[in-house]
């Protein structure tokens, strides 16, 4: 493969795993790409490294443009292993560079790497480096979303390159957001930010919209952001900011979830009379199964929608394993301005739906209770009551909805 000229001698040099399906328990349905990028300037200068297995990427990447070992500085945004891991292997090619790294970057970096082989420059925010014709601002952006992250500036390309913020977790033949646009759906590439959002930057809605704002308050213009993972946007880099305030603003849409798992059928039986009630009320209605769900696509479809119900037989007094795992996971994400009630079937002493409540109070929801529950299996007058229950939910999610409609 080829670098691609994204700015004026700047170039994407990164690599594509169109195979990753188990992103460290996060499952990536279509791939993704490690992007970093070459400033072939009067110093010659990366901004990131790749996954180690992707060296070879991104070293032929960088022979189409210019000899590796020109390269005299390394800026490294993030230290995660999925960018950073090829740093020894790129180092040993360039072992005379620079490597520019925020304070706890380099504290990280220690522990991973033997760096007393390496020159290392500490920056903070506001610091800059000159290339020649570019200049790099750097901005430190800790929490987002690891304590040394931070974003590069190229002032004079307008270029925002934000590590793994405004990423998506997509390989495609595409590079740019308006080719993605001609070769596949708009819908899938947005599917993909809020897949990302959800899974990785969900706990840190209130950092995002502060360094949103402080980089507005900055008077840095923005033509251009290239993230670490997926597409560069290009045509409308405005869409991606948008689309993250949105998101930190606790922005959902008025639908619901049925999220759910079942041992004999019963709480599923339980999932059709809801969602008919559900829908009565003219609201929409996606019908997730857990056990045939990966748990990162649930969490995207728990977080893109106003109102959710879980579904939880009860086992051994307790809720099934598989919605305890998915809450336990999504109480890790800490979500915000979401309405929640339950729904179940149990034998004998029940107990599931309660303490599926319970967890969903522990994260601060809006939780309607006592939630629903039928024992062992819905009768024709359990199923009219899990239809009333479907339109009672769906009227409160509507109301609950009101207080965020802009
Ligand atoms: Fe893509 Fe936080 O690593």
């Amino acid at each position: 493969m080829k670098a691609v000229e994204i700015k004026p001698n700047i170039y994407w040099v990164g690599a594509i795993d169109w195979g990753v399906r188990d992103f460290h328990g996060y499952i990536t349905h279509h791939g993704t790409t490690y992007n970093n990028y070459l400033i072939n300037d009067e110093q010659v200068t990366l901004i990131d490294t790749v996954k180690d297995d992707f060296c070879y990427a991104t070293i032929d990447n960088i022979k189409s443009i210019v000899e590796p070992k020109k390269i005299v500085n390394l800026v490294i945004n993030h230290i995660e292993p999925d960018h950073a891991s090829g740093i020894d292997t790129i180092m040993h090619v360039i072992p005379h560079a620079t490597i520019y790294i925020s304070e706890r970057g380099k504290r990280g970096l220690e522990r991973y790497f033997d760096i007393t082989r390496w020159n290392i420059k500490v920056v903070k925010s506001g610091d800059t480096l000159t290339t020649g014709k570019y200049t790099l601002l750097f901005l430190e952006t800790p929490m987002l979303h690891w304590p040394d992250s931070m974003v590069t500036y190229v002032r004079e390309a307008k270029l925002l390159i934000s590590q793994d913020a405004f990423g998506q977790h997509l390989a495609t033949a595409a590079r740019f957001d308006d080719e993605f646009i001609e070769c596949a759906s708009l819908r899938d590439l947005e599917d993909a930010v809020i897949d990302y959002y959800a899974n990785i930057l969900m706990p840190f809605g209130q950092l995002i919209k502060g360094k949103i704002d402080e980089i507005i308050k900055l008077g840095i213009e923005i033509d251009m952001i290239a993230p670490d993972h997926g597409i560069i946007w290009r045509k409308d880099p405005g869409k991606i900011i948008q689309m993250y305030l949105d998101m930190a603003h606790g922005k959902a849409e008025e639908k619901i979830a049925i999220i759910y798992d079942t041992m004999w059928h019963s709480t599923e039986r339980m999932t059709i009379p809801i969602m008919e009630g559900i829908k009565d009320e003219g609201m929409d209605c996606t019908v997730i199964k857990l056990r045939a769900t990966a748990m990162s696509t649930a969490i995207k479809e728990f977080w893109k929608v106003r109102g959710s119900l879980i579904g939880t037989p009860t086992i051994n007094n307790v809720m099934f394993p598989s919605v305890a795992e998915f809450l336990y996971h999504l109480g890790g994400l800490r979500p915000k301005s979401r309405m929640v009630s339950a729904f179940g079937s149990f034998g004998w002493g029940g107990g599931g739906v309660k303490e599926a409540l319970e967890a969903c109070k522990r994260m601060g929801l809006e939780t309607v209770e006592p939630g629903i529950q039928c024992q062992y299996t819905p009768t024709s007058e359990d199923e009219t009551k899990c239809y009333e229950f479907g339109r009672s939910f769906a009227l409160k999610v509507k109301e609950y909805n009101k207080q965020f409609l802009r």
